[in-house]
């Protein structure tokens, strides 16, 4: 089918009363679909089962360095378990600090802590004045739920296929001592599912934030989930932030969420000397320690970086024909129509979708009433609000592959009703 902004208005009000009808006919059928949240589905819950059963004997229970993970100890985490986190983010195991289940959990404490005590000596982001976070948009949701959580203004930045607006990025820190932060999810954006250009990298490492207590939220929640074991990895910040002579400025994380377990994975951060030490302060303070069993457990099963390498690989298997399938089906009803475009992700959890400026929340709402759920539209935006009102976030890896394709049949319809009532608005 051609550009539907070349019908005339006779023949885009036939096209629309036939789409019309074939969306009531899908509407009658009662479906209740999900396409919403990025969660794994149950076949990749499975791939992990075993680790649960790996401890069993008291003897099993000791970490390398004979302490009894059941016991109290070791806020920062057991040494193997650093050692392993070290691998995935590309540090070393000293500059690790492993934690619970959750590395938002890590974000929204980092955040907490720089509001409350400063960053490293520095005074408290909450008594500066209005503390304000760059925000790479779309971007990932929880982040900008933190930032409001605690009163935070949130700037919106551009995202391209590189990464964030570089050239606003760097005006802003380096002409506002009040940015106090900056989200980066650099390896499968969440939800555009790019990586950052080595250029981009190298940038951000190389700023001088007018704000002495400035860091990056380099959370690299994707940093091994390619769809193909050989896709290129995002720069390592933190050796760039070194050679830059900022080793201070980031704070990494990650978590095995979508290794093993999103409830009941294991998360990790890690950052320069000065940071660590500053951190484990507060930290010792917070707790007496989390869970170490399921440290040990994850570092039995794993081993090291290949063996998590070589489990992504079946989590790939699983996934990658859901993303084929959807992408394929955007494809065959939408290409070429002018009204949408949408990213192929190589790795990651997300297809991103944009829509004619002014199209989401109908195509959001469409979708709803006929039993399909979307990410509210706006999601990936500060505050909720997508100035365009054209981005869908699509997350493919949870339904059945015959669920997803009815969802995304739906979708395409939606999509092409609103479109063409837009167009004949302007007609
Ligand atoms: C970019 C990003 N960061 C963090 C998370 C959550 O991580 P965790 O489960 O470790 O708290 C997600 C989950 O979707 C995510 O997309």
């Amino acid at each position: 089918m051609s550009c539907l902004e070349s019908l005339s208005k006779e023949e885009l009000i036939g096209l629309k009363g036939s789409l019309q009808k074939e969306y009531e006919q899908v509407k009658s059928r009662n479906l209740k679909l999900d396409m919403s949240r990025g969660k794994p589905c149950l076949a990749q819950l499975d791939l992990s089962l075993e680790m649960i059963g790996l401890l069993h004997t008291p003897e099993d229970f000791r970490s390398e360095n004979g302490m009894d993970v059941r016991n109290y100890g070791m806020p920062d985490g057991i040494p193997e378990a650093r050692r392993l986190f070290g691998e995935m983010m590309g540090v070393e195991p000293e500059a690790v600090i492993v934690g619970g289940n959750s590395s938002l959990n890590m974000m929204f404490d980092t955040v907490a802590r720089s509001m409350t005590h400063g960053v490293c000596g520095y005074s408290p982001w909450s008594r500066q004045g209005r503390v304000k976070f760059l925000c790479p948009s779309p971007g990932y949701d929880r982040h900008f739920a933190v930032c409001e959580h605690f009163g935070i203004e949130m700037i919106p930045v551009p995202m391209d296929e590189n990464g964030p607006d570089m050239d606003m990025v760097e005006r802003l820190v380096q002409t506002d001592a009040m940015v106090k932060g900056i989200w980066c999810v650099p390896q499968y954006s969440n939800p555009t599912g790019i990586t950052y250009s080595d250029e981009v990298v190298r940038r951000l490492a190389a700023m001088t934030p007018a704000a002495k207590d400035f860091r990056i939220f380099w959370d690299n929640a994707y940093c091994i989930h390619g769809f193909s074991q050989d896709d290129r990895n995002v720069l390592n910040i933190l050796d760039a932030c070194r050679q830059a002579g900022h080793e201070d400025m980031v704070y990494l994380f990650c978590s095995t969420s979508k290794v093993s377990f999103p409830g009941a994975g294991v998360a990790a951060m890690a950052a320069s000397r000065n940071n660590v030490d500053f951190i484990k302060k507060c930290i010792g303070i917070q707790t007496i320690g989390p869970d170490k069993i399921n440290q040990l457990r994850h570092v039995q099963y794993f081993k090291n970086l290949d063996g998590m390498k070589a489990h992504m690989a079946k989590h790939a298997a699983i996934i990658k024909p859901k993303f084929d399938a959807v992408l394929e089906i955007l494809e065959e009803n939408l290409s070429g129509l002018g009204i949408a475009q949408w990213t192929k992700p190589t790795g990651g959890y997300f297809i991103s979708f944009d829509t004619m400026p002014g199209c989401a929340r109908q195509v959001v709402e469409l979708c709803r009433q006929a039993g399909v759920v979307l990410t509210p539209a706006g999601a990936s935006f500060p505050y909720g609000k997508d100035p365009q009102d054209s981005n869908i976030r699509i997350a493919p890896t949870f339904p059945v592959i015959e669920e997803l394709r009815q969802a995304a049949q739906l979708f395409c319809l939606c999509v092409k009703i609103v479109s063409i009532e837009k167009i004949l608005l302007a007609k």
